[in-house]
């Protein structure tokens, strides 16, 4: 396999097999359904790897030590290993590790309830699920030498392990979309063609999604939707008896790794499938044709997750062309879901891409508030409301979606986007946990203080559920049993919350063509497990995991921390010489890279900077501009409706100010256009020195590739640089005040 391919489960051998801990020598499990199998197959293939030696795999009893793994329920040992309340502080899909070194005479594993002589550790949970995340926990431990604290292993640790871990996810849905066409092309996609299609067909050899399946689930992931959000012609035949099959055979790869598929669909499907006149959702014969559609796929893939939809947004068909909202167009379609525990899952991205440039009243910041916050507690409870980030289209830098806090009765899901379609294309280095943690960590002060993204999506502020907020009270997070839920404690009642984000890989032998931004993915999957991990922590799991075994001992910290560092800079660095304080969309329409500062200047996508020779910026006030800030609740409406209040990085995004206008730095707004632009370009050329600084260390198919990146981003910076500060330079008039050269 090529450099980059095994990607974070590399398994890089480290120690040599005498040393192998006594414990990974044996794996034992219980009965095995098919997730569990793949938990064990995991762990061998991991510790094999890792130690040169592969450990057997037992349903029967052994002296310890070994490894168990089951769940609580049906492994007597690992429900002995527990006590019933640490037992039910773990959620559906959380886990629960103990290692345990005991010195007493051997017993057998399962015939007695004495503890077996030596060293053993132990993964369970409540379903099979949570016991495969447990797994990867383990393995991610033993390799980047890391425990929840991120802890290094030491050889001695390893021998007598002492390992004592509960997890819990926080959020019960951890989604994956697809941008994918089955013509192969997959929209905004920057690592390569599709893994899933070609040539309008599913790829005959699904080797490669098994693989793909493993990465999702080893950080958590455990929904993905497999085409196009725009679904065209022959997307629209995924859910026939043309593709059907193809789709029951992908499901089938996932849910070995505990991974749900959902399925976009064209919501005129009954006029272009069923030869109907309408698809209007109150229309009877529509309603009909759904419920006789959705058991016609159930049958094919009983434990499909449900459909994602893209209606009445950039020209995709919905509920307004025949007068109905949107609570009527998701409704009739998760009623016709609902006898098979499916869901519609209902984008929020709808706004009016047809306007005028010259109409300055019409804000596309506002459409999603303004078009769902009216229905809230309008959708049934098998819908799910799949909001942006941000209130216009993952730039670099916008505010959170004030739809965030604003649906008290209806279940969200937040979508980010790990490809970087704004964020230099999988070209330019854009780590995105920080951008992320940004938006999670928010207050929206719906709720009053606390009020925080990341517990809006999770369900913890508004899930009404009484199992929900009985969890809540003893402080451990939901879970969703997903198509387990036949093994789900009755407690843990699935809820309807959590992440949904844009795939950034393809058929690439790296998965993401800059090597770096496997990270976005990796991040992403551990964030939507722990909201609390910070950037940092997250990167530096991911650096150890993916270069372990690269760096020569007194290069070790080095490496780490050079690549880490390298990470935690490039989101900052890439705003810095790209769109400046918040405006965003100085790209080229169509394909979304830049430099073009006026690119979407006089388009009809209502995404405008307004800059002429005397100030930049949109007056998304309600004094007097569009009144977008009104739609957050105080005091961020007041934050952002004061020129005074209002951040620095958002300054242009809800206001049009002079280019003499000081910012809280203490700088004009020209000058810190130039600053930034002139600093970033060099920061941009520093990641490719820092790069080169650790050849010695890297492997050199890896080091190449993202060298080659890295000399481009450089170059490119520059591009930036001289058109942006050219651009404001010659509408201005205003002089760099370190005249710098500016043409
Ligand atoms: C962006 C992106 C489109 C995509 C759309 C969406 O506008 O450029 O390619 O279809 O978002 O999220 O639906």
């Amino acid at each position: 396999k090529e450099s980059g391919y095994d990607a974070w489960l590399h398994y890089h051998r480290y120690c040599k097999a005498e040393n192998l801990p006594a414990w990974c020598r044996v794996i034992v499990i219980q009965a095995a359904d098919e997730v569990l199998q793949t938990a064990a197959a995991e762990l061998q293939l991991g510790l094999t790897s890792m130690f040169g030696q592969q450990p057997k795999i037992c349903t029967t009893p052994v002296s310890a030590p070994f490894i168990t793994l089951g769940t609580f329920r049906e492994h007597s040992l690992a429900a002995e290993r527990f006590s019933a309340e640490e037992q039910a502080e773990v959620n559906a899909e959380g886990y629960r590790i103990r290692g345990i070194e005991v010195p007493e005479p051997a017993h057998s594993a399962f015939h007695s309830k004495a503890d077996p002589q030596g060293s053993y550790v132990t993964v369970a949970g409540q379903t099979t699920k949570g016991v495969l995340y447990g797994v990867f926990h383990l393995l991610r431990y033993l390799q980047g030498g890391l425990d929840g604290k991120l802890k290094p292993a030491t050889e001695e640790s390893l021998q007598a392990p002492i390992l004592d871990v509960l997890s819990n996810p926080a959020n019960p849905i951890r989604m994956i979309n697809h941008w994918d066409n089955m013509d192969g092309s997959v929209e905004r996609g920057y690592a390569g063609a599709s893994i899933f299609y070609d040539n309008n067909a599913f790829i005959p050899n699904m080797d490669r999604l098994r693989d793909y399946a493993r990465l999702l689930a080893s950080v958590g992931i455990q929904a993905l939707s497999i085409n196009n959000v725009n679904v065209h012609d022959v997307e629209t035949k995924l859910i026939t008896a043309a593709f059907l099959p193809d789709v029951a055979k992908v499901a089938a790869i996932f849910r070995a790794y505990g991974i749900q598929i959902y399925l976009c669909i064209n919501y005129a499907s009954p006029i272009e499938l069923g030869g109907l006149i309408t698809a209007d959702p109150l229309d009877p014969g529509v309603a009909e044709w759904w419920q006789a559609k959705a058991r016609e796929v159930y049958t094919a893939v009983p434990d499909l997750g449900g459909f994602v939809v893209k209606a009445d947004s950039e020209n995709r068909p919905g509920p307004f062309s025949y007068g109905r909202d949107h609570a009527d167009g998701a409704n009739m379609l998760a009623d016709a879901l609902r006898p098979y525990g499916g869901r519609v899952i209902w984008r929020c991205f709808v706004y009016d891409c047809k306007q005028d440039w010259r109409d300055r009243k019409t804000d596309r910041a506002r459409a999603a508030f303004d078009h769902f916050q009216p229905l809230d507690g309008h959708f049934r409870e098998n819908v799910i409301l799949q909001i942006k980030n941000g209130p216009m289209d993952f730039q670099v830098r916008e505010p959170v979606s004030p739809l965030f806090g604003a649906l008290e009765a209806t279940q969200v899901l937040l979508e980010f986007q790990i490809t970087q379609e704004y964020t230099g294309q999988q070209r330019h280095l854009c780590y995105l946990v920080p951008q992320w943690k940004e938006v999670l960590d928010f207050d929206t002060y719906a709720q009053g203080k606390g009020s925080t993204v990341k517990r809006i999506v999770s369900g913890a502020l508004y899930d009404k559920s009484a199992s929900g907020s009985s969890r809540r009270k003893a402080g451990v997070h939901e879970g969703c049993g997903g198509f387990q839920e036949a093994q789900t404690p009755p407690l843990l009642k699935p809820a309807n919350y959590g992440f949904a984000a844009v795939s950034n890989i393809g058929a690439d032998a790296n998965w993401t063509g800059h090597l770096l931004a496997q990270s976005n993915l990796y991040g992403y999957g551990r964030l939507a497990w722990d909201p609390e991990l910070s950037a940092d922590e997250i990167a530096d799991e991911w650096v150890r995991l993916t270069f372990s075994g690269q760096e020569t001992d007194d290069g070790r910290a080095d490496l780490i921390n050079s690549i880490k560092q390298m990470l935690l800079d490039s989101w900052n660095i890439y705003e810095s010489y790209t769109a400046p304080l918040g405006v965003g969309w100085m790209v080229s329409p169509g394909h979304h890279y830049g430099p073009d500062v006026d690119g979407y200047e006089y388009s009809m996508w209502g995404t405008y900077h307004f800059a002429d020779c005397q100030g930049i910026g949109v007056d998304r006030t309600i004094a007097t501009g569009t009144g977008y800030a009104g739609q957050y609740f105080p005091p961020n409406a007041d934050h952002y409706e004061s020129i005074d209040t209002c951040p620095d990085e958002l300054l242009l995004f809800f206001h049009h100010v002079p280019y003499t206008h000081t910012l809280h730095s203490g700088q004009t707004v020209i000058q810190h256009i130039y600053d930034t632009h002139f600093e970033g370009a060099e920061r941009a050329a520093r990641l490719k020195d820092t790069w080169i600084s650790l050849r010695e260390q890297l492997d050199e198919t890896m080091y190449e590739q993202v060298l080659e990146r890295l000399e481009h981003q450089a170059d490119h910076a520059k591009e930036w640089r001289d058109r942006i500060n050219t651009y404001f330079y010659r509408k201005s008039g205003f002089a760099d005040q370190k005249n710098r050269p500016i043409y």
